[in-house]
């Protein structure tokens, strides 16, 4: 029999990749999306949802083996009242319509797996596993909203797996799109300190992670989704350059940050500025084999 997955947010690049990485695997994706969805794409079904409120969509949880849940109001934006509102609405109470149609469900998904971030650690260069202490500020409150709501319900036959992100690298999307414009601008210097640390992945690892989830039924609760090999921000810029085929470029002072994302990027300065130092203990525990590992070289791939 044909094994259902359903991607709620499922849309943006995240959610794309994967679905088109379970398609490959024979897997049959649904996409939960807030527009008039076309029913199918690409042998995908979209299903529309408001992502707070039950509704037919929530037919398709039934009978399903997993939902990978990647909604979320993009974080690069400027944090505005409203935009700050919506950044937590947005996640929250998906979440919670989430939970809420597992427990109306006969036939429950095995596995709900949560798209969450590692800026619950806050802005630290020290190494932070799983059990590192959380870090202060918006976006640390974000998280933590985030995952109590994800873990305010517990299910007798769904296990629960919460993946805290790192930075995605892959092509068609995320964050690396903006630092290569900038970088092809001959702007691609260190920013800020530059001692602020990057803690990435490729976008093929966290989708192995995320199906890794769905089939290992060891996988439960929280594990940091990204690579072994975090670097600071200097070291990632200049890799990033040398595999543009850029020289030197100008540092950043922070100062200058502040105003280029207000006024050119309209973006929130403190996504360039801090960073963490995060490790993937837990999935190293469990075995799990990165494919990407050397930033040189897979930035190389990639751009
Ligand atoms: N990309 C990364 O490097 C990264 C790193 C760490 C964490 N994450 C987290 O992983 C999740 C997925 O990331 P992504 O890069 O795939 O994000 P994305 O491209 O922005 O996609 C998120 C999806 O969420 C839905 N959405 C957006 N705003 C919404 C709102 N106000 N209310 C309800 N739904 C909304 C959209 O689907 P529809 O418009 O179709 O409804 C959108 O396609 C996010 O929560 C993000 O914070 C991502």
């Amino acid at each position: 029999m044909r094994k259902r997955v359903v991607l709620p947010g499922g849309s943006g690049f995240l959610g794309k990749a994967f679905a088109a990485y379970l398609k490959e695997r024979d897997y049959d994706v649904v996409v939960l999306t807030r527009r008039v969805p076309e029913s199918s794409e690409d042998g995908i079904k979209y299903v529309q949802w408001d992502s707070r409120n039950l509704g037919e969509w929530v037919n398709e949880i039934e009978g399903s083996v997993a939902v990978v849940n990647f909604t979320g109001k993009s974080v690069n934006c400027i944090y505005t009242k409203s935009n700050k509102e919506e950044i937590v609405s947005s996640r929250v109470e998906s979440v919670r319509a989430v939970s809420e149609a597992i427990n109306r469900c006969e036939q429950p998904p095995s596995v709900v797996v949560q798209a969450g971030s590692l800026a619950i650690y806050g802005n630290t260069s020290e190494v932070c596993d799983e059990e590192a202490p959380h870090g202060k500020g918006f976006s640390v409150q974000v998280c933590e909203w985030w995952e109590e709501e994800f873990f305010k319900q517990s299910f007798d036959q769904t296990r629960q797996v919460m993946f805290r992100i790192g930075f995605v690298l892959g092509e068609n999307g995320g964050a690396l799109e903006p630092l290569k414009k900038l970088a092809r601008y001959g702007l691609g210097g260190t920013v800020g300190s530059g001692k602020q640390y990057i803690s990435w992945l490729h976008i093929d690892d966290l989708n192995r992670m995320f199906l890794e989830a769905i089939e290992n039924e060891r996988y439960q609760g929280i594990y940091n989704a990204t690579g072994p090999t975090p670097v600071t921000n200097q070291t990632f810029m200049k890799e990033l350059r040398e595999s543009m085929g850029k020289g030197w470029a100008p540092p950043a002072p922070t100062p200058f940050v502040w105003l280029g994302a207000y006024l050119i990027m309209r973006t929130e300065p403190s996504l360039a500025l801090t960073g963490r130092n995060c490790i993937p203990k837990r999935l190293e525990n469990e075995g799990f084999q990165f494919k990407y590992t050397d930033l040189k070289k897979t930035l190389s791939e990639l751009v």
